[in-house]
């Protein structure tokens, strides 16, 4: 993967390359390098060739840099932060962060990956992760408290990408309980928290985040309406810049979070409900549920009301359609 990773590094200003250019500035012949390309390829990343002329991409991307991303970090969040993993290709980063937090008590690590071949989503589903246009985007974080007082992060985790994206210059981003951000029903960034360690003890969270940035041919098999970045903006964001403020803000989330709980958080996530008195469709294993969205409690709980009763539902293996038609 080093041949491919760093031939991906030239590569990436999408110019094209011939392989006897490719093959001398890597120090190998031109069959590892063909050979290379087409384990490259295999990964569904866009590489084509054109005889006499070499290899391009179909497109310049920028790629993950450790150095640019530590450069845009604010002090907070830097003094927070312990280690920084960006890899080329992983299945998963929260997968990485949780074999991390399973061996002892780490916490304030990030990871973020080029490319994810087993990227989770919530409910089980596979977070489609092609090369190059996304990001993918971890952080480890060991709480104190026990698994209950963490009811609620994961909203606190989307008003910070939210957050983030206000920065870059998207204002209309919205939030779909619990913590879906979405445009126009289009889903933007998916958030996915799993936890390592005890229910009662001390535990730590890894907070996933997703955030489609240029869709790519390989997302269209994705079975929800979704969007990205640079459609909704009409510009390209760099993507260093953005997983800095992504962890500034993260880093700042969990922090508060830890000491506060979720009320600093729940006004600005009700500013962006996008259900808020809508009729919706809750699905719950084995059964749906219809009713009016009334928010979320102070926990971070769904609040239904169905019949002239409010019933709270907490955040877990539910999701929240809008009833069409
Ligand atoms: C969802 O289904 O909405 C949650 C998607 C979360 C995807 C992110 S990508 C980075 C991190 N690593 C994973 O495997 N999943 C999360």
């Amino acid at each position: 993967m080093k041949l491919a990773s760093t031939l991906l590094t030239i590569l990436a200003d999408g110019h094209f390359h011939s392989g006897t250019e490719l093959g001398q500035v890597t120090g190998r012949t031109r069959s590892a390098i063909w050979k290379a390309i087409h384990s490259l390829q295999a990964m569904n990343i866009d590489i084509y060739s054109v005889r006499g002329k070499g290899y391009r991409l179909t497109e310049p991307v920028e790629l993950l840099d450790q150095d640019r991303i530590l450069f845009g970090l604010d002090e907070h969040a830097r003094s927070n932060l312990t280690q920084l993993d960006v890899f080329f290709e992983v299945d998963s980063t929260n997968a990485h962060l949780l074999e991390i937090a399973r061996q002892g008590n780490a916490s304030g690590i990030v990871c973020l990956a080029e490319l994810q071949n087993s990227g989770r989503g919530r409910r089980g589903r596979t977070w489609v992760s092609p090369f190059g246009g996304n990001l993918y985007l971890s952080l480890l974080w060991r709480f104190s408290s026990g698994a209950a007082q963490i009811a609620g992060l994961s909203l606190a985790v989307a008003v910070a990408v939210s957050r983030a994206l206000r920065e870059v210059g998207l204002g209309a981003a919205g939030v779909k309980w619990p913590n879906d951000i979405v445009i126009s029903g289009r889903k933007l960034a998916g958030i996915l928290l799993e936890m390592a360690g005890e229910a009662s003890g001390p535990c730590s969270v890894v907070m996933g985040v997703g955030l489609n940035m240029r869709g790519d041919s390989t997302m269209a098999s994705i079975d929800q309406p979704w969007t990205d970045l640079g459609t909704e903006l009409g510009k390209s964001v760099g993507r260093n810049d953005l997983a800095s403020r992504l962890i500034n803000y993260m880093m700042d989330a969990v922090v508060k979070f830890e000491r506060d709980g979720l009320p600093p958080f729940l006004d600005e996530w009700r500013e962006m409900d996008v259900f808020d008195g809508k009729d919706v469709e809750l699905h719950l294993p084995g059964k749906q549920i219809r009713g009016i969205a009334r928010g979320v409690d102070e926990t971070g709980a769904l609040l239904l009301a169905q019949a002239g009763e409010v019933r709270r539902y907490q955040s877990g293996e539910v999701s929240l359609r809008a009833i069409t038609g």
